[in-house]
């Protein structure tokens, strides 16, 4: 009696640890799957294209922006270029506020659409453009104000470029990072965050012939950036410059003839710069 109730407990015993391991087995299979990390950018980009930044997307503050073009005094006559332009508002306000045309480069083609959507939604589509390209090979040379917002390399690595593809007295402003030992025209602190602006200066390093009403001289000039310094020869004597100035492509300096001291004021233009009463040809570097 005791024997047939202990191996009928036995069996129940076993039937519900049987039912038990049954039930998590199915439990287990018909469970959802553990969430997976979200995708960084859209599907789309994912899509066996997804490219490969130097830069990752953080929006410029608006007041940021607009302190940006302000400082570069943008005006409707400007072309605004922004390099890693994320979701357009750079472009899109120079137009919008400004009436500036403007162009935005970003190597994600999800920043493209959206940048294209957000232009059309603002009324600046016909203004602006949004194109898919990387920016290290975007041509600078149309550009009248250009806007970063990109890293302290990157910069370094574009300054070359800047110097030699924009034309004298375009501006560079750029949110957070300087450009290492250019020093910038301008500069500003908003909302925490520094932002910079250099006026690209025309190259004027080198020997050039200068000639007055009075006679003619030589001027040697260095140049550092937008720092210049130099010398005239007049009548056999050498003089420093002084207070040599240059801003874009209007340069300025005194500088002793031999019938006392003179302030020149002109404008550089390739390989010639002339003002009221003078000018001067480039003779060697
Ligand atoms: C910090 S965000 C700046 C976005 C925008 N300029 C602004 O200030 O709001 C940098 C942008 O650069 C883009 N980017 C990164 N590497 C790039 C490259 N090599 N060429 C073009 N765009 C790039 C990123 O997709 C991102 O949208």
């Amino acid at each position: 009696m005791f024997k047939r109730s202990f191996m009928r407990a036995v069996l129940t015993g076993a039937l519900v640890a049987l039912l038990g391991l049954a039930g998590y087995w199915i439990y287990q299979r018909s469970r959802p799957p553990e969430p997976q990390a979200v995708p960084e950018y859209d599907p789309a980009t994912l899509a066996g294209q997804r490219p490969d930044l130097d830069v990752p997307f953080v929006s410029t503050e608006y007041d940021i922006v607009r302190a940006m073009l302000d400082l570069a005094g943008t005006t409707a006559d400007d072309v605004v270029v922004d390099l890693g332009s994320g979701d357009g508002r750079i472009p899109i306000i120079a137009a919008r506020d400004k009436g500036a045309r403007g162009l935005g480069v970003d190597l994600d083609p999800a920043r493209i659409r959206e940048s294209t959507a957000n232009a059309l939604r603002a009324g600046v589509g016909d203004r602006v453009t949004f194109r898919q390209q990387d920016l290290f090979v975007t041509p600078l040379g149309d550009a009248t104000v250009l806007t970063l917002y990109l890293l302290p390399e990157i910069n370094m690595q574009l300054r070359p470029r800047i110097l030699g593809e924009m034309r004298p007295g375009a501006r560079v402003v750029s949110n957070t990072f300087d450009m290492g030992d250019w020093q910038p025209d301008a500069r500003r602190n908003v909302q925490n965050s520094n932002i910079f602006l250099w006026i690209v200066p025309a190259r004027v390093e080198g020997r050039w012939q200068l000639r007055t009403g009075e006679g003619e001289a030589r001027l040697t000039l260095r140049q550092q950036f937008q720092q210049v310094s130099g010398t005239i020869e007049a009548n056999g004597r050498s003089t420093p410059l002084r207070d040599v100035q240059l801003r874009g492509p209007q340069i300025a300096f005194a500088a002793d003839l031999g019938g006392g001291s003179r302030r020149f004021v002109g404008r550089v233009d390739g390989a010639a710069m002339a003002g009221e009463g003078w000018q001067a040809a480039r003779i060697g570097n």
